[in-house]
């Protein structure tokens, strides 16, 4: 089975996209898909870079047991696009910034919107929590867990097409 590597993009890589990656780890973790689905994440600022994620984020998280490990790193152009095959922006601003540091359309294509993955809540983006209070987080999180699911059923089959091209 060839493995797929999904990449979550923010802008400062300590709350959402951490969020994103620890939620989505447990979905697969929890369906027995961590040998062929790896996660990680990323920012397009390097301001916190080397810092844990946000303890807000972290807190809310662990509320609903997962558990945020990651440390911020900045989106790397040049290794990025070769070692993800999803690279999922979580508003419209990080979007267009990686869209900008795309080179060819094989890597065009790798970029994906959060929000499209995102079924039972009505939203165009994943919004900036930075700033809010508690209900900023709690509301990241209910749209992420929605959007990771579907996601990860996306993945999941092509995952099913591609074992079939090469089996
Ligand atoms: P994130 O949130 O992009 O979800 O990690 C932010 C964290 C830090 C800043 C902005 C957004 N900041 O400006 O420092």
């Amino acid at each position: 089975m060839k493995d797929k590597k999904i990449l979550f993009v923010c802008l400062g890589n300590i709350c959402r996209s951490p969020a994103a990656e620890g939620v989505m780890s447990a979905l697969i973790e929890k369906e027995g898909l961590s040998e062929s689905i790896r996660v990680d994440s990323a920012g397009t600022l390097g301001y916190h870079i080397g810092e844990n994620a946000d303890p807000r984020m972290k807190a809310h998280a662990e509320k609903r047991g997962y558990n945020l490990t990651s440390i911020s790193r900045k989106f790397n152009p040049q290794k990025d696009f070769d070692e993800f095959d999803y690279i999922v922006t979580m508003d419209n601003s990080n979007y267009k910034e990686i869209k900008k540091n795309a080179s060819n359309n094989e890597q065009k294509d790798k970029i994906f919107k959060m929000a499209r993955f995102i079924k039972n809540h009505k939203v165009d983006e994943v919004p900036d929590p930075y700033y809010e209070g508690p209900e900023g987080f709690e509301y990241v999180l209910d749209i992420i867990e929605d959007g990771c699911k579907e996601l990860l059923s996306k993945v999941k089959d092509e995952i099913k097409q591609s074992d079939k091209i090469t089996n």
